[in-house]
């Protein structure tokens, strides 16, 4: 069994939860999840959600097939999400020009005991945070860490994080995986706490839509050597994301996580605008995304590469949620602290430890399948030494 609680229950959150729970009924197959013909000992039916935490006051209390029929208006949505609770949880100041925040009773102190009550009554291995993207710092020293965690200074998610690791050290292994833009698994402060104490911290921020795909074509232009002038690519949406992303401190934190992957990729800086440009509501979650790369090529002609699409946007990463749960719980098991580079560089924008390069797609998951295949080599060697020779 792998349990898993979520942080914020929006359209990703509720996203993952309903098709998790459709697979797992046979009602879908499990397209969109990128490990689900690779045999991680650990199945899709081993994933139980335990919980969500929010703070949005129409969430919280309330249980995911109700945020899923009567926030997101969602069809299909299974009868065992109605035995799953909303929890509440803290952060609520960094988000209140966006919806009605639950008023909890108590100060930050308080409202931390809370979560971290949660944390050990539904006992999860894997804690993943889809919260609203918040602006946060890279911290020197765990003191200075702490001590904005504990004035309610640090963002929420990193918060969130220093309570998974006292769960670690208190109760069980727990894996933190971070798949907003807020710098999680890229403080070291917080990697080396993981170490220490028998948890694992993965992110940060989800790469899915067209950061991969870039990160792609640039690799194949890379080996083909021909040089790259300018990338423009620009994502445009309607929903709550894409909206909380108008705000510059919060577009800030993405445009950095989506932008390293150039120089990364090619050696070289070249000209580029990539981040989310804008919220326009009657494109809903398919968000609408533009890319034009122009480069040189053979005799010094001038070519250009242009890419529309309509991506669903929640539904891709949701469908990461599901490996990485499971990833996160075989290295658990295998007894792996502080973070990951083969998982970061497969499903991250901004693969942690920090200072990490971001590599193509298609290389990283043969990197990725290696790990998982030296995993489960030492794991079949284990047990064989159990069985007794006749
Ligand atoms: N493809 C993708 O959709 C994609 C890719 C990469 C990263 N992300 C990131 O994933 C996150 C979730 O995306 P979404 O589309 O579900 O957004 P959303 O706005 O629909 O959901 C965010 C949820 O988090 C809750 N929340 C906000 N602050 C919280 C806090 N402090 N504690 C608990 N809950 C809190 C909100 O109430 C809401 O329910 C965003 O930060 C987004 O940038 C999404």
């Amino acid at each position: 069994m792998v349990r898993v609680l979520i942080l914020g229950l929006g359209m990703v959150g509720t996203t993952f939860s309903v098709g998790l729970e459709r697979i797992k009924k046979g009602e879908i197959k499990p397209y969109g999840v990128p490990l689900a013909n690779v045999d991680l000992g650990i199945t899709i039916n081993d994933i139980e959600i335990v919980g969500a935490i929010d703070i949005d006051e129409r969430k919280v209390n309330s249980s995911i097939y109700d945020v899923a029929k009567r926030i997101y208006n969602m069809d299909n949505v299974p009868v065992t999400l109605k035995d799953i609770k909303v929890y509440p949880g803290l952060g609520g100041e960094f988000v209140k020009d966006l919806f009605p925040i639950y008023q909890a009773d108590g100060d930050h102190k308080d409202t931390m005991d809370l979560v971290y009550k949660v944390f050990e009554e539904l006992k999860p291995d894997v804690i993943v945070d889809v919260t609203t993207t918040q602006e946060g710092k890279i911290y020197n020293t765990w003191e200075e860490y702490e001590k904005d965690v504990l004035a309610g200074k640090a963002a929420p998610s990193q918060v969130y994080a220093y309570l998974a690791l006292r769960y670690a050290e208190e109760t069980r292994p727990v894996a933190y995986v971070n798949l907003i833009p807020t710098p999680v698994a890229n403080n070291p402060v917080i990697v080396s706490a993981a170490e220490r104490v028998n948890a694992l911290v993965l992110g940060d921020d989800g790469a899915t839509g067209a950061t991969p795909l870039t990160a792609d074509i640039l690799e194949h232009l890379r080996e083909r050597n021909r040089k790259v002038y300018s990338i423009a690519q620009f994502n445009i949406g309607g929903n709550t994301d894409f909206l909380a992303l108008t705000d510059e401190s919060r577009n800030k934190a993405k445009k950095e996580t989506k932008s390293s992957v150039v120089k990364d990729i090619l050696g070289y800086e070249a000209p580029n605008y990539i981040r989310p440009t804008g919220y326009l509501e009657p494109l809903g979650d398919k968000k609408f995304v533009a890319m034009h790369i122009m480069y040189e090529s053979f005799n010094g002609v001038i070519d250009e590469i242009i890419v529309n699409m309509r991506i669903n946007d929640s539904p891709a990463l949701a469908g990461y949620i599901v490996d990485l749960a499971r990833l996160a719980k075989l290295a658990l098991d295998a007894g792996i602290a502080g973070t990951i580079y083969e998982i970061n560089a497969f499903f991250m924008k901004r693969p942690a430890p920090l200072g990490s390069k971001n590599i193509a797609r298609i290389l990283a998951y043969q990197r990725l399948i290696e790990f998982i295949n030296s995993i489960r080599n030492k794991e079949m060697a284990t047990e064989e030494e159990k069985i007794p020779v006749q």
